[in-house]
């Protein structure tokens, strides 16, 4: 369908559907197992309800946030996802340019199917991109890796991920048996998608690079390779979050992947209220951010009202990536008046200020 005629974020993954590029969908948007998780996210914040003010005087409104420092026109940043090029030739210079138009911050991906140096010049030259990072078996190679991110002024964050030591049963993806999909990250051939006993799971045999031995004492290892913010992404429990702060980090990512790591993992909307619970102080300290089945912007501002700083939108972006650039900026914009639609329409006039201002919500349902 033309582009025009799409209305929201879903309506990305509708057309990419239809669209017939099979595999290439069941990668995007398969989960692992029986896929509970990546329903749980999304249900999840439909049970969230508000609390609207009225009478306020909403005709200006401000969206802006800073995240790591870095100014965006709303808190949203599109997630790190392998292989954007299997959605659409432009890959991850789409994602890359069009957040850029949109005035939000790509979070570009270890596995992209392009080089960062290639990706940042999408935008224009001062635009400021997020990195995140598999560290490699192989430690060296994650070591060169984040020496080159040293050269690149545009990145500005560090999001380690976490939650994936080894890659999941996506069985949809397994069950297309198709090695065909040409991808060249930065490890060459060694990450070639293949067929085997199992099946032919994209993520899951180019995946077997990440080490399994990632452990907090490997922070202060990262710190002496990089410059950066580090940002922990996969964060599941209040116990976790506490420890990335007393570790230092800039902030935590609340993900599970998208569904696509442990399956009954919990949704991440739970994850948040978990915290807010059991660690309230740590939303002051360091950035809280979260991912996983926002499709709207009346989410965004759930997340923001419950203290997050930041939410990362994924699979619609990737999707989006099917018509260019232009998609992708078409995605932001449609977004980012559905925040401002919802923070009218809830007595919400500044995003910042109203940050983890919790009577503006509803949570019965969830408690
Ligand atoms: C991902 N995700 C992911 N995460 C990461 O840290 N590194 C990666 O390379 C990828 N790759 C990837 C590919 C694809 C196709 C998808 C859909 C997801 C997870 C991603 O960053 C994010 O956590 C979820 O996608 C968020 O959920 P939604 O918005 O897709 O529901």
């Amino acid at each position: 369908p033309p582009l025009s005629t799409l209305i929201n974020l879903e309506d990305f993954e509708l057309a990419f559907e239809k669209s017939g590029a099979k595999k290439a969908w069941a990668y995007i948007h398969g989960a692992s197992n029986d896929l509970h998780s990546l329903n749980a996210n999304k249900s999840a914040w439909g049970k969230l309800w508000f609390r609207p003010r009225i009478m306020r005087k909403v005709r200006d409104i401000n969206t802006k946030m800073s995240m790591f420092g870095q100014p965006s026109a709303m808190p949203v940043w599109i997630c790190p996802m392998g292989i954007a090029k299997t959605a659409g030739e432009e890959g991850e210079r789409a994602l890359g340019g069009g957040a850029a138009k949109g005035g939000i911050i790509h979070c570009m991906s270890t596995s992209s199917s392009m080089p960062p140096e290639d990706i940042v010049t999408a935008a224009p030259k001062t635009y400021p991109f997020f990195f995140q990072l598999y560290v490699d078996r192989t430690r060296e190679k994650t070591e060169a890796l984040l020496a080159r991110l040293n050269q690149l002024d545009q990145v500005k964050a560090l999001f380690v991920t976490v939650d994936l030591p080894v890659v999941s049963k996506r069985e949809a993806d397994e069950r297309i048996r198709q090695p065909t999909l040409k991808m060249s990250n930065y490890f060459g051939d060694a990450n070639k998608s293949s067929v085997d006993k199992i099946g032919g799971g994209l993520a899951r045999t180019t995946g077997n690079f990440i080490d399994n031995t990632l452990n907090w004492e490997d922070l202060a290892w990262l710190r002496k390779h990089t410059h950066l913010p580090i940002v922990v992404k996969g964060i599941q429990s209040a116990e976790d979050a506490k420890i990335a702060m007393q570790m230092g980090c800039a902030g935590i990512v609340i993900s599970n992947h998208g569904g696509r790591a442990l399956d009954n993992a919990p949704s991440t909307l739970m994850v948040l209220m978990e915290l807010r619970r059991d660690c309230p102080e740590i939303f002051d300290k360091m950035e809280v951010h979260i991912d996983g089945g926002v499709r709207r912007g009346s989410d965004v501002l759930k997340a923001i009202l419950l203290g997050a700083r930041g939410v990362g939108v994924g699979r619609p972006f990737q999707c989006a990536v099917a018509y260019g650039t232009e998609g992708v900026e078409h995605a932001c914009e449609l977004l980012q008046d559905e925040v401002e639609t919802a923070m009218r329409l809830c007595g919400v006039t500044d995003l910042e200020k109203a940050r983890g201002d919790m009577s503006y919500l509803n949570c019965a349902e969830l408690e």
